[in-house]
């Protein structure tokens, strides 16, 4: 299947692009970033095989071409963004093999919801059923939903040209999803039970395995489970615990099925071979507030959206991402492990926030728009409205994160955004590269034609400070994004 998104763009669609990064919500973080454990490197090996496996299915990727040298990236060999595949995180799915098995659970019906997200996303999604599945669902409900086989029994007899249907599926999945997860079937994984047809394929297959799940607090508590759990994240598994919540069995607990759209966020993940895997990326995004009293405040027109797009896009492509946000900037529309939004409102919060968060980054991409001026003074209550005479405004400046940062941030690689106006918008990003000890900045436009705040799309120059510069876009900004990731991970490091 072809990632073609240029008729799309020529066409000017910008509404789609409006679901760009699939953002909206507001998220929690939860937990730090850590090293990777010998789990996620099997995961990661499995990714990458299954990723190999399925090349001649996907898009030829030509991405930059390396040289040996560190820093030292053929940028100017990179194709143009357009060509890049993904304009949102779940357009990772599409033309991507899901083997899904529902296990016999209350949360079976949430595995429809599921089956057609993923469906929706572009992915074909084969279901396997438990024989207790069936209890909760039928399979006509999946094979509708996905227009793909849906299979339970073991003995079922299977088409000359499917093989043995346990072996067939299994070779045919580039990843499998279980969810929900049953406590029995959990236990049947973990001590490689095959007694039926979803254990059986589970058994045979050897690429990236997720499973999310679902079951009554005790059960979900009980050392048997939790032990389970544990091995099967020593083996690979991506495991999606539960959060807690209100049961079906009526009580308030861990057990319940994880949000399916982190399940689909997480499948795609697995599906993304990981370019960033073992990074841990700082990305900030949106713009901040000021305060002159206690209502009011100086901001600008800053989104975060691009912000929100660099890092969905980093978190896919494997990296432990940290994202600090100004007060209403759009975030990613999920919160999983490994992807923790900060709030901040002024731009001394911003710097405080980027320098605890950046020691041992690999990159830190300043896309936030702080304020360049502040009130001089913040007022306590609020400014009254007086008939006689005007509030007078003074200001003062903000610190500059970068250049106070300079000397903490090491080797890790720091790229900023110029939105500049008027005529030479590049030449002005190529001075702010120089000025702030950039390694890479991004022009683009404020204001006027192009104006990148709150559009879905954006229009930028990647320029290095090896005086290279790459035009990319216009784009939606997922897909612009996805692009800098690929230049950043093409071996780029800070000498
Ligand atoms: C009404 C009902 C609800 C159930 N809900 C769950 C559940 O949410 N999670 C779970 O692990 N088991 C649940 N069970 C128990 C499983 O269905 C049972 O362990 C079954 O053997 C699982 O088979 P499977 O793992 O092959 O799907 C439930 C059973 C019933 C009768």
């Amino acid at each position: 299947m072809k990632f073609d998104r240029t008729k799309k763009q020529a066409a000017g669609k910008k509404g789609s692009a409006a679901k760009t990064a699939g953002v909206g919500a507001a998220v929690q973080a939860k937990k730090p970033a850590k090293k990777i454990s010998p789990s996620r490197r099997q995961a990661s090996a499995g990714r990458k095989a299954a990723a190999k496996s399925q090349s001649a299915d996907r898009p030829k990727d030509n991405g930059p071409q390396l040289t040996q040298e560190p820093g030292k990236v053929a940028l100017e060999s990179y194709p143009s963004a357009e060509n890049r595949p993904f304009s949102s995180p779940l357009e990772v799915l599409r033309g991507r093999r899901i083997v899904l098995t529902v296990t016999g659970g209350v949360a079976a019906y949430k595995a429809a919801e599921l089956a057609r997200l993923l469906t929706k996303n572009g992915a074909q999604v084969r279901v396997l059923l438990t024989k207790a599945a069936e209890c909760f669902v039928t399979a006509l409900t999946f094979s509708s939903l996905t227009a793909q086989p849906v299979a339970s029994d073991l003995w079922a007899e299977t088409s000359a040209r499917e093989n043995v249907a346990h072996v067939a599926w299994a070779q045919w999945a580039e990843v499998m999803v279980t969810a929900p997860a049953t406590a029995n079937f959990l236990a049947k994984l973990t001590h490689g039970l095959a007694d039926d047809l979803a254990s059986s394929v589970a058994l045979a297959f050897g690429g990236p395995r997720l499973a999310a799940p679902a079951m009554n607090t005790g059960m979900y508590l009980n050392p048997a489970t939790r032990t389970n759990l544990e091995l099967l994240r020593q083996r690979g598994y991506r495991i999606l615990e539960s959060p807690e919540g209100l049961l079906a069995c009526g009580s308030v607990g861990a057990g319940r099925l994880a949000e399916i759209r982190e399940i689909a966020w997480e499948t795609a993940r697995l599906l993304t071979g990981g370019p960033l895997e073992g990074r841990r990326v700082v990305v900030t995004g949106g713009a901040t507030r000021e305060p002159w009293d206690d209502i009011r405040f100086l901001s600008n027109r800053s989104s975060g959206r691009m912000g929100a797009c660099l890092a969905a896009a980093a978190w896919l492509m494997g990296a432990e991402v940290t994202f600090i946000a100004g007060p209403a900037a759009i975030v990613p529309e999920v919160s999983p492990e490994g992807l923790k939004i900060v709030r901040i409102q002024t731009c001394e919060e911003l710097l405080a926030a980027v320098r605890k968060a950046i020691e041992g980054a690999w990159a830190l991409v300043m896309n936030a728009a702080p304020a360049d001026f502040k009130p001089a003074e913040k007022v306590a209550g609020k400014i009254r409205k007086s008939k006689d005479k005007l509030p007078q405004l003074a200001l003062t400046r903000t610190p500059d994160i970068l250049k106070t940062l300079a000397s903490e941030l090491g080797r890790t690689i720091r790229v900023g955004f110029a939105a500049e106006d008027g005529d030479n918008p590049v030449q002005r990003a190529r001075q702010k590269l120089k000025d702030k000890n950039l390694d890479y900045i991004c022009a683009n436009r404020a204001g006027g034609a192009g104006d990148t705040f709150e559009s879905p799309d954006i229009e930028l120059t990647f320029l290095s400070a090896a005086g290279r510069e790459i035009p990319i876009g216009p784009v939606p900004k997922f897909q612009a994004a996805w692009t800098l990731w690929e230049l950043l991970a093409a071996g780029t490091k800070r000498s």
